[in-house]
């Protein structure tokens, strides 16, 4: 059995939106740890990395998950650098929402690209995205099809959660 449901992949494929709809339907509850952080901290992301830097972003994500997975059985969505700069707490189950670059591409608008301070160069989020795709794979206990719409990803996690009785 496992405590929490822990959702990781690239930024724009889809895990807060996934994670919201997934939780609705298993009534669980849902939690997103950039918005705890930025709830936290009252500020944006793209704001702290401005005045804070990176590595403190990264401190504060490491300390939510940790915080976070004290209580049980949520849904819980992750920044896209998570995975690779802290450690997820065992007993969680993790699922990778697998998505494309060029899915992502299309998915993010200008608008969100620029709430993520590491999407604004396209090319170096390609790089990120080559870079990380393998730690995804690693961590992952489960990996989805993401280049399908939100109603399929959620029907196969769902499906998935349901048959293995996971949570
Ligand atoms: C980041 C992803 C963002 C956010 C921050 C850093 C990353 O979250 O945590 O901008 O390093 O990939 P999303 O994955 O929700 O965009």
């Amino acid at each position: 059995m496992y405590e929490n449901i822990i959702l990781i992949g690239f930024m724009g494929c889809g895990k807060t939106s996934v994670g919201k709809i997934l939780a609705r339907q298993l009534q669980k509850k849902f939690k997103d740890i950039d918005n705890i952080i930025e709830k936290e901290q009252k500020t944006t992301i793209t704001e702290l990395f401005k005045s804070k830097g990176e590595d403190y972003f990264r401190s504060l994500e490491q300390k939510a998950i940790n915080e976070i997975t004290q209580k049980t059985g949520q849904i819980i969505s992750t920044g896209g650098g998570l995975p690779i700069y802290s450690s997820i707490p065992n007993k969680s189950l993790v699922i990778y929402i697998e998505t494309g670059f060029h899915v992502i591409l299309n998915r993010l608008s200008q608008e969100e690209r620029d709430k993520r301070p590491l999407f604004h160069d396209e090319k170096k989020a390609l790089a990120l995205f080559n870079e990380r795709t393998h730690v995804y794979k690693e961590q992952a206990d489960f990996c989805v099809d993401a280049d399908q719409s939100i109603q399929l990803i959620v029907h196969v996690l769902v499906d998935y959660i349901l048959d293995q009785r996971v949570l």
